[in-house]
């Protein structure tokens, strides 16, 4: 008799339902996996093999034939090692369970028969329940971030003796989280704790209300690094979408360590400058997530930009632009959604002294691994300077991250209300039509506009985003139409090292 046990795998961040068809026949013994999977799935076969005899069940000799459907679909990883064994145990009915299409089954079993964690786990779940599954056997290490979901009943479990128990004799009740999912922000850093630097304070204010990409530039030692660190303090908290969103990337990749099992920050991704293509960008033979998909819904942090690989610099010009970034192999192509506000650093020379050491054309050469293209997806620059002695012997704590964030999330207000016919949320990811229906300037501002540009002879892609963060100037001030002061403001930070950018 066949077996049918529902199950699940992901593509992307989203869940796919899979069935597990479980066929023993009599024959020359063998097993064999039919459906396109990975290696995993082959090496499965002989995981399952000891676990079921390593859970006192017999191996059954004959024809052993496992259909993993829609056969089209690419399988990932070890997580039908357990709907396979319990199919296998109720095709040679050593054990009987009248409801078992109720049930989503998955977990990697080693081979003494312990489940181990599965990637993607919450993907599964969410899928489920949008096909009408409610009860899900997972392993127990995955219990956390199945609970999220709250329509659905999670089985945590710890082995595949335990599951065939529970499968027939029902002795649990489905797993609660002990408390309520709720946006916890906390942060072990704060801006108060930044000296000075008003101006690069400022700007970094207009970047988070925004969601403006900004570059911070400054000699060594002036708290380049320890500023962009604090912007995950200032910007809005999380949503509950978002949230389940990063979780999902996480859950994907494997990275939902000492979370509880849901991100409840705003994600601060700060790569080393060694970092390859494949890690920042996502790919690899399994199409992971990179790191700019961990960054989603949060900032992603290039310190010291300009010794990254430049190739590698360049790859982000895509992601920049659509906001997630399309993986395609041979083996076939996913999906990561990525949208993260850049933050990046950089010493204005390479001898990284104060006073610096470097000629002109040393600096100039240093400056110009930055390519042009990734400079045009920068809306801010601001620079900071070392701060005078009388900055630190004061030791006069700044404003608080938490004053900050008020004026942020009226300013994130506006700009949600302004934008809720169209899919995005901020200023920053405004094309440049939307730019000129929102951008309103005053007949002054007007004006002078129309003088600058033709005194600095501007791009459209400059003026567009001039018109941009003077936008975000005004939204933070509550004004509906753009003042002169916030033009003047807003060509302040594009200036970068003398020139108008
Ligand atoms: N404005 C500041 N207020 C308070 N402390 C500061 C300030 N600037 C620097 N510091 C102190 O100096 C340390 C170094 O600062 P930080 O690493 O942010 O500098 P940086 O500009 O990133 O330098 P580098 O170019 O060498 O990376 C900080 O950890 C902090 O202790
Ligand atoms: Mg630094």
């Amino acid at each position: 008799m066949a077996i049918r046990i529902n199950t699940a795998t992901f593509t992307g961040i989203e869940g796919v339902m899979v069935s597990v068809e479980v066929d023993i026949s009599r024959g020359l013994p063998c097993f064999n996996i039919v459906g396109m999977g990975n290696i995993a799935v082959k090496e499965s076969k002989e995981r399952v093999r000891a676990a079921i005899i390593n859970s006192d069940f017999e191996f059954p000799v004959g024809r052993i034939v496992v259909n993993l459907a829609p056969a089209d679909l690419k399988k990932e990883g070890s997580l039908f090692d357990l709907p396979i064994a319990i199919g296998i145990l109720l095709a040679t009915k050593q054990i009987q369970i009248l409801d078992i299409d109720e049930y989503v089954i998955m977990g990697e079993l080693s081979l003494l028969g312990e489940l181990r964690k599965i990637k993607g786990a919450l993907s599964i779940v969410m899928e489920g329940i949008k096909k009408g599954k409610n009860n899900f056997i997972v392993p127990m290490e995955n219990k956390d971030e199945c609970s999220i979901i709250e329509q659905a009943n999670i089985y945590p479990l710890e082995n595949l003796k335990e599951v065939s128990y529970y499968l027939q004799y029902k002795d649990l009740i489905p797993y609660k989280r002990k408390y309520k999912v709720k946006n916890v922000n906390k942060y072990a850093v704060d801006f108060s704790e930044v000296i000075g630097q008003e101006s690069a304070k400022r700007a970094v204010e207009i970047a988070a209300a925004g969601n403006h990409n900004i570059m911070l530039f400054g000699p060594p030692g002036t708290g380049k690094t320890m500023i962009a660190k604090r912007i995950p303090t200032i910007l809005p908290d999380i949503t509950y979408e978002e949230s389940l969103e990063c979780t999902k990337i996480y859950s994907v990749s494997g990275a939902l360590k000492d979370t509880d099992g849901l991100i409840t920050n705003r994600p601060f991704i700060d790569p080393h400058h060694t970092v390859s293509k494949i890690a920042l960008v996502g790919g690899g033979i399994n199409l992971m997530p990179g790191e700019i998909s961990l960054a989603h819904n949060g900032v992603l942090f290039l310190d010291e930009i300009l010794e990254f690989n430049k190739r590698v610099l360049e790859s982000l010009r895509g992601p920049l632009e659509d906001r997630k970034i399309k993986i395609s192999k041979a083996s076939g192509s996913v999906e990561y959604p990525c949208n993260f506000m850049l933050v990046g650093s950089l010493n204005p020379c390479p001898c990284s002294k104060i006073p610096c050491e470097c000629s002109e054309i040393e600096k100039k050469r240093y400056i110009n691994k930055l390519s042009g293209p990734l400079l045009d997806r920068i809306d801010i620059y601001t620079s900071l300077r070392k701060l005078e002695y009388s900055n630190i012997k004061c030791r006069k704590k700044g404003e608080s991250s938490k004053h900050i964030k008020k004026r942020i999330d009226l300013a994130r207000n506006i700009q949600k209300d302004r934008f809720q016919n169209y899919n995005i949320l901020t200023n920053g990811e405004m094309g440049s039509s939307l730019a000129m229906k929102y951008c309103n300037l005053t007949s002054k501002a007007e004006k002078f506009m129309e003088n600058v540009y033709k005194k600095f002879n501007f791009s459209t892609r400059v003026y567009t985003k001039i018109l941009k963060v003077s936008r975000t100037i005004a939204d933070l001030d509550g004004r509906e139409k753009i003042e002169e002061s916030d033009l003047i403001e807003a060509i302040q930070y594009r200036r970068f090292l003398n020139n108008i950018v």
